[in-house]
């Protein structure tokens, strides 16, 4: 259990009869974020992660999933947008609706499973209400007992209720539980790069689910994942070990064969130096949005390249190839809950389950179109730094716990984000620094934080 800090437990009712911060609405925050640093609590007190979930993730974008996981009418897949179960189907007309996965009778859960195809419709397996698959009631079984209640079939109360929003961008499915705010192009911003440049890499443009996941617990805050994707000062540190050696292995099979496997740079790229990672940039978008530029070099020159450059060619021509091939990307933020690393399909999405608890979902995509050779690239990437089996991720959320433990101690208020602090510039609303390992990130997100929390 987090300990509050002293301003807030002197604020606490008490003599003076000043009311806590966090239980005002609409919440102060700005004691809690300074332009270089943050107060502990907001990555450890319970109330703050009940108005994040209230604020920021049950009324913005959230991805549910991809058009190829709900294929046929009926299929389904259960998902939880901030606290809410919910559950995306696909429609008789092809169209997708995300619903809550509640029955309007008792309130129990319409799919117990993660994913299936309920056929034509929803049946509640505690008294057999049906819905439709666009949530309106189909039958009330036994309907006479209702006869003169307010629980007849003509109420809307009836009907299992929708998420509000539901839009697509590139295949990739996105629900909104406000009826009202930014678009999904406009919640997305410059962050949509992230889906063009995944889909671009396909002689057809689009990509298709690989239908499992991994699923990790991390016994931390939500916020420690996003800050540390676009951490480039980590890796030299925290995966040292894992690189070097990779590395050394890589070295090894180069001097034998004259060659090794791609998926060994994968590895041995997290132990370059410190000055190498320092001239990595990172842009950071308006609503804590950002990116970090190419670092590890994924463009060989073997046979196998060849062939799927070819066939990029002959769906877009050499100019656009190019482009699409050489775009500086090594993965996007959508912030506050999506990492996407386009180059090699792979998409990371958190779901917040408590302050010192969060599920995040590891997928990965096949280019539709692409050589299968190209596919096992994304295939090791996955197994080889995402996957929770991986030495790479597994250094990562031992750093994240024991950050959350640090953060729940009295040994210091303050999170500090001074790295390079007065150095960075703005442009437009976009963020950059000189440095790469500069903790403009941080401060970046915190920036769109507040401004969530605050509104
Ligand atoms: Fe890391």
């Amino acid at each position: 259990m987090a300990v509050r800090p002293a301003w807030i437990a002197g604020l606490h009712g008490g003599s003076l009869g000043f009311s806590n911060p966090l239980q005002e609405s609409p919440m102060r925050v700005d004691h809690l974020v300074e332009p270089d640093r943050v107060h502990r609590t907001v990555y450890t007190d319970q109330a703050i992660f009940d108005a994040e979930m209230e604020k920021i993730f049950e009324r913005i974008w959230i991805y549910c999933g991809h058009e190829s996981q709900v294929k046929a009418p009926g299929d389904y897949w259960a998902v939880t947008i901030g606290r809410q179960p919910m559950v995306m189907v696909r429609q008789k007309d092809g169209s997708i609706q995300v619903l809550h996965n509640r029955c309007p009778h008792r309130g129990v859960q319409l799919v117990g499973n993660r994913s299936g195809n309920t056929g034509s419709a929803f049946v509640c397996s505690y008294h057999a209400w049906s819905f439709h698959l666009d949530g309106s009631v189909r039958a009330i079984p036994l309907a006479k007992g209702y006869e003169n209640t307010r629980m007849t079939r003509d109420n809307p109360d009836c009907n299992v209720k929708r998420a509000p929003r539901v839009d697509s961008y590139r295949g990739f499915v996105f629900a909104s539980l406000s009826p009202d705010g930014p678009s999904l192009q406009e919640f997305l911003g410059e962050a949509r790069i992230a889906f063009d440049d995944m889909c671009d890499r396909s002689p057809v443009g689009e990509v298709e689910v690989v239908p499992v996941c991994h699923r990790v617990i991390q016994r931390s805050n939500w916020k420690f994942f996003m800050e540390n994707q676009l951490d480039a000062l980590h890796p030299s540190v925290t995966h040292q070990s894992t690189g070097i050696s990779a590395g050394r292995v890589e070295k090894r099979l180069k001097e034998q064969r004259g060659a090794a496997p791609l998926y060994y740079h994968y590895l041995s790229t997290f132990a370059s130096s410190f000055d190498q990672w320092d001239s990595v940039q990172t842009i950071n978008f308006p609503r804590g949005h950002g990116l970090l530029k190419a670092y590890m070099g994924l463009r060989p020159s073997d046979p196998e390249t060849r062939e799927y450059e070819a066939l990029l060619e002959k769906a877009y021509g050499k100019q656009k190839m190019e482009e699409y091939l050489s775009r500086s990307i090594h993965h996007v933020l959508v912030y506050p809950y999506l990492s996407v690393q386009s180059p090699l399909q792979q998409l990371r999405c958190l779901r917040p389950i408590a302050p010192d608890k969060t599920l995040s979902e590891i997928w990965h995509f096949r280019l539709k179109g692409a050589p299968e050779a190209i596919y096992r690239r994304s295939l090791w990437y996955y197994n080889l730094v995402n996957s929770p089996a991986t030495m790479i991720n597994a250094d990562d959320l031992e750093n994240w716990t024991k950050g959350q433990w640090g953060l729940q101690s009295r040994g210091g208020d303050w999170v500090s984000f001074h790295r390079w602090h007065g150095d960075d510039r703005e442009e437009n609303g976009v963020a950059y620094s000189n440095h790469g390992t500069s903790e403009v990130v941080m401060r970046n997100q915190f920036r769109a934080w507040t401004q969530y929390m605050a509104a």
